[in-house]
């Protein structure tokens, strides 16, 4: 267990007294007390007959089936996938122990982060209402033409700004929201004459963290207006750089399926959604960055990559790609032909279709291998040579020498070369 600084050992033993960890599991898994013990299904691998069990007297679990155990801060870390100053933190803030050295100013930026949330899950709130009224039936439909019904849209927590310029700025106003505090959230905009709706007459996908706590929007237009979307703008709570869309409903899945399965759009993960892929998250269109891949990483070690079709063989997206794979993540990727997105395959294939096509996700480097080849004329010389030349370029930037070997191999009997002359 890494320890952070901040926390001295003393302060660390008060959280954790504070904390029963018969209690705290008990909440998640059915126990039964067995003398010293209480025992139960463990949460962490399948099983018919209990191997899990908690140790009142030491306050620690553990699992004779998986292996895992630990401490309350290890309970917190693994059921909710936190970092371990992240599960100290919740655990503290629980029990009503204050967390030590946070300056005021951070003091003053957490309360403000808060109150961000805040706004943003009322606003929220009222976008969702909106779509279930009278005023919502044009959105509703359009998401029905979709393949979005009202119980997708549920889940999702789909919701509809009106076409208004100042629905949101007068619901907010009705709830004492200083219209200064909703403009650092996004939702208006400080006009010539007073503060506006930023989103109107779109569909609205809230984006929410990993606990569920609501970041910011995007808003989709009903017809073929542009722009086609419009999000939050980047806030003291939304980075796009950060977020994942989707992670919060995804990630349970996520770890019983030991596997994520990224999408680029809000759609995209819907769709696939409702066809039983219920690890997806998307990328919200932008580029990987390294906090994507960090994020990721503390939920699986293996992605798939479902991007639309045009999308996923250009070269900057692969390249975006070896970020998550320089993370130790195992990336995969499931090709769709041109034209095609994961919401448009996943809508007119079944069930069983769209999880063979998961299934066949390619390596990354054999996928990198392949497009690499694939403009070239491999009967002629000269694109046996240019096909060559992009290949030793992939193979280079492994730097697992087994991985290199491998798919030198594996290139060069694609371009029937002698393998030794790709990769030394
Ligand atoms: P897409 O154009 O693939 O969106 O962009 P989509 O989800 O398939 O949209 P539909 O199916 O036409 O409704 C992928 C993602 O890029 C971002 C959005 O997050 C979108 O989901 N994007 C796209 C924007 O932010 N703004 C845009 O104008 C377009
Ligand atoms: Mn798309």
């Amino acid at each position: 267990m890494t320890r952070v600084p901040q926390y001295s050992d003393e302060w660390l033993e008060k959280v954790k007294v504070a904390h029963d960890i018969v209690d705290l599991v008990g909440k998640k898994v059915d126990l039964k007390a067995s003398g010293q013990n209480y025992i139960g299904l463990c949460p962490f691998h399948e099983e018919k007959t209990p191997s899990f069990s908690v140790n009142l007297q030491n306050q620690f679990y553990y699992c004779f089936g998986c292996g895992s155990g630990g401490s309350v801060f290890n309970w917190v870390m693994r059921t909710e996938n936190l970092s371990f100053p992240e599960a100290v933190q919740l655990l503290a803030k629980q029990a009503n122990i204050p967390v030590p050295h946070i300056s005021p100013q951070q003091q003053q930026a957490m309360e403000k982060q808060e109150q961000l949330y805040h706004v943003n899950y009322l606003a929220a709130q009222y976008y969702y209402k909106l779509l279930r009224s009278k005023q919502g039936s044009n959105a509703r439909n359009y998401l029905i033409n979709r393949g979005i019904n009202g119980s997708l849209a549920k889940q999702f927590y789909l919701g509809f700004a009106i076409p208004a310029w100042n629905g949101l700025v007068d619901f907010l106003q009705s709830k004492d929201i200083s219209m200064n505090l909703a403009e650092e959230a996004g939702l208006v905009v400080k006009g010539k004459r007073g503060y506006y709706d930023r989103f109107r007459n779109r569909i609205i996908f809230p984006i929410c963290d990993d606990r569920s706590r609501f970041l910011g929007f995007g808003g989709r237009v009903i017809g073929d207006e542009k722009p086609k979307y419009l999000n939050s703008p980047e806030t003291p709570i939304f980075h796009k750089a950060k977020s994942l869309y989707g992670l919060n409903w995804a990630k349970d899945s996520i770890t019983t399926k030991e596997c994520v399965v990224v999408v680029e759009g809000y759609t995209d993960s819907i769709g696939l959604y409702a066809k039983g892929v219920s690890n997806v998250v998307a990328s919200l269109g932008t580029a990987f960055t390294q906090n994507h891949a960090q994020l990721l990483a503390r939920f699986t070690k293996n992605v798939v990559i479902a991007f639309d079709g045009d999308a996923a063989g250009n070269r900057a997206t692969l390249r975006g790609l070896n970020l998550l794979k320089q993370q130790g993540l195992q990336v995969s990727v499931a090709v769709l032909a041109s034209g095609d997105d994961p919401d448009t395959y996943a809508r007119s294939h079944t069930q069983g279709e769209v999880e063979d096509w998961l299934t066949n996700a390619v390596p990354l480097v054999e996928y990198q291998i392949q497009t690499g080849i694939s403009g070239y004329n491999l009967q002629s010389r000269e694109g046996k040579l240019q096909a060559s030349k992009e290949i030793i370029d992939i193979l280079m930037k492994l730097d697992n020498a087994v991985e290199r070997d491998e798919y030198s191999k594996y290139a060069a009997k694609i371009l029937s070369v002698d393998e030794n002359s790709l990769v030394k």
